[in-house]
């Protein structure tokens, strides 16, 4: 039997990279998946990529007005739901000393309080037993020059997991969370990253130095570490983290 066959699930952020791998995995292992982006056209192409087994949702995580309306939404094509992916993220890099606070409230409001808020607002469509799970980074972890502000947003989400997991005990809801070190997706673009092409290719460079197994990890590999805490696979695990990084921070010093 497939691992999340009957199972609804609702990814954040499910047009691309990691997301979208995810919706591929989920609907392989039985689901149907509703997928979010701020994007109607991107959404679009991938719902028509993930076939019958999906629906889009537009949703600008930076705009909490918005994503308050993600459960009614979402409501709107299905009455109840089991899994919650928080997926939509930023990654942008900047300096202490040059951070804008512009900046600062772009990765704050997407990645953490466009988090926060979407997840108030569809858990209450959650059916108990349900599994919630966080798409966090090593950044919450590794000290990386320009990386502060991201890395303060993801470990804001990792503390989040626990504490939510803590307050949703009564309704067996699980949340877990997970940790990518680097992905080869489209956020490893100079666009999206704000790099120059020079830059970006530096920055590639310098991280797979730091990856003992030599290389960037798949969105796919990700999908499947999110399937596992997303089906009743993981049960008795809650309030915790697994780490998918290539050994970039399990095997510091190797
Ligand atoms: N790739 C990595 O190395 C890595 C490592 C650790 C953690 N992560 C995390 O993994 C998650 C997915 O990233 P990815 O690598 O798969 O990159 P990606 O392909 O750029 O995916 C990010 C997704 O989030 C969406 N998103 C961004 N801002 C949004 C907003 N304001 N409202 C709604 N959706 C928004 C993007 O939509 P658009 O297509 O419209 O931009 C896209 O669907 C992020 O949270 C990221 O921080 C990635």
């Amino acid at each position: 039997m497939k691992k999340l066959a009957g199972k609804t699930a609702v990814i954040t952020g499910g047009n691309s990279g990691i997301g979208l791998a995810t919706a591929q995995e989920f609907i392989a292992q039985g689901a149907q998946v509703i997928i979010t982006g701020r994007n109607e056209k991107s959404v679009n192409e991938a719902v028509a990529l993930l076939g019958d087994n999906a629906k889009g949702v537009i949703a600008d995580s930076a705009d909490v007005n918005q994503v308050k309306q993600l459960g009614d939404k979402v409501k709107a094509i299905t009455e109840n739901i089991d899994i919650i992916f928080v997926n939509a993220g930023v990654g942008q890099f900047n300096s202490a000393d040059q951070m804008t606070e512009e900046m600062f409230d772009d990765i704050m409001n997407i990645n953490f309080k466009g988090a926060y808020f979407s997840l108030q607002s569809l858990l209450p469509l959650v059916n108990d037993g349900g599994s919630v799970i966080l798409n966090t980074s090593i950044n919450a972890h590794v000290g990386m020059g320009g990386a502060s502000v991201y890395a303060a947003s993801k470990a804001a989400l990792l503390s989040l997991g626990k504490n939510l997991s803590a307050e949703l005990l009564s309704r067996r809801i699980r949340v877990n969370s997970v940790s990518p070190g680097p992905v080869v997706t489209p956020l490893h673009t100079s666009d999206k990253l704000g790099l120059t092409e020079e830059q970006l290719a530096g920055m590639g460079a310098g991280l797979i130095q730091q990856i003992p197994v030599g290389r960037f990890g798949r969105s796919e590999e990700i999908a499947k570490t999110v399937a596992f805490l997303a089906s009743d696979d993981s049960t008795f695990i809650l309030g915790a983290e697994i780490i998918a990084d290539g050994g970039m921070a399990t095997l510091k010093g190797a």
